[in-house]
């Protein structure tokens, strides 16, 4: 089975590199790439065969797969970037070496990529990754996390609200409930949620109607304050790649007790003072506590025995500060000039 399979590799190969220098125009290389290097496309569906080959032949295929998989990527990089900049002029004389990459290939948004790393410090220290709906259930994303009626995160202008009663989630708080009790959880764990959120507010460079947030909790038989700490310094220092301190400050926050607000030292000035910082060497990047014992019962958690951290704060702040961002609205803004520089 194993020579068919290379043989196919192979044949596809030269048959999608001829095809691609056939290719007159600009237009006709989206269908090129679709036709070959789609997602159920024909380099796609030999993959999928590859998973049926033994052992040992399934390596050299997968390799040989992602090998032609890397050529017709660059290829059709190259030829695009002819057709943008030379128009439509034939340019079979030019080696694609020394061209820049095309931007009609698309890329990864840059909140996306911040997701992503951020996954990957956690998954590190072992907390798993959970979602939850974005139009909730106002019981989640308020009453079983202990917010009460008259409380002013329940003000009806900083939510918005369906038709039918639901809510668009606020915060990625609730996620801490869905999680819980959607997969079944038994303490010891720990959870992050990454997630989009909406708050009905007017916008500026520092506020957006939709962002994100990231969720995290631990519960476990001796999870302290300690705990948490070190959790935070390891997902800051990792994130932008330099040792960070943060402290604590005393706040409320009805899913939480005690519950504080976390600052990190400002990477921007080392704390030497800047506009990031407004001076202080200090920036606001989360909220925090010890999860409240109301919440614990409604996960059906015995808090005489369990306990645990939570807290939650934006991802969009992280990525401004990282790439040297200064307006919150370009990432909701679609513009291609902007997101371009990501891919
Ligand atoms: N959900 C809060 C907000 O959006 C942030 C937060 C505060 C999350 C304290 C937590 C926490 O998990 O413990 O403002």
């Amino acid at each position: 089975m194993t020579e068919p399979l290379t043989e196919k590799l192979q044949h596809l190969r030269t048959e999608a590199k001829h095809a691609l220098d056939k290719a007159a125009d600009q237009d006709s290389l989206e269908p090129w790439r679709v036709k070959y290097l789609g997602r159920k496309g024909q380099l796609a569906r030999l993959i999928k065969d590859i998973s049926q080959l033994d052992a040992p032949a399934r390596k050299s295929a997968g390799q040989l797969a992602n090998t032609i998989k890397q050529e017709l990527t660059q290829a059709f990089t190259a030829r695009a970037a002819v057709f943008r900049d030379h128009h439509s002029a034939p340019a079979t004389a030019l080696s694609g070496a020394s061209l820049p990459p095309a931007s009609s290939v698309g890329h990864l948004h840059p909140i996306t990529l911040s997701i992503r790393r951020i996954q990957h410090i956690f998954a590190r220290m072992g907390f798993i990754v959970a979602e939850g709906p974005l139009v909730e259930d106002p019981a989640y994303n308020f009453d079983l996390l202990n917010i009460p009626l008259h409380h002013p995160a329940r003000a009806e202008t900083d939510t918005f609200h369906t038709a039918s009663g639901s809510v668009l989630r606020t915060h990625t708080s609730p996620v801490q409930l869905r999680a819980v009790l959607a997969m079944n959880l038994t303490p010891p764990f720990s959870v992050i949620s990454p997630g989009r959120v909406f708050r009905s507010e007017s916008t500026d460079a520092s506020h957006e109607h939709t962002f994100h947030q990231l969720e995290a909790f631990m519960v476990g038989e001796r999870v302290t304050v300690a705990d948490f700490k070190g959790v935070v310094k390891k997902y800051f220092s990792d994130f932008f790649e330099q040792n960070v301190t943060t402290r604590l400050r005393p706040s409320y926050f009805p899913f939480v007790e005690p519950g504080f607000e976390v600052d990190m030292s400002c990477i921007i000035c080392q704390q030497a003072g800047c506009s990031v910082c407004g001076r202080t060497g200090w920036l606001e990047m989360m909220g925090a506590g010890m999860v409240h014992p109301n919440v614990l019962k409604n996960m059906n958690i015995d808090h005489t025995r369990w306990q645990g951290f939570a807290f939650g704060g934006g991802i969009d702040r992280l990525a401004m500060l990282r790439h040297h961002i200064d307006d919150v609205r370009l990432f909701m803004s679609g513009r291609l000039d902007f997101l371009n520089q990501f891919s």
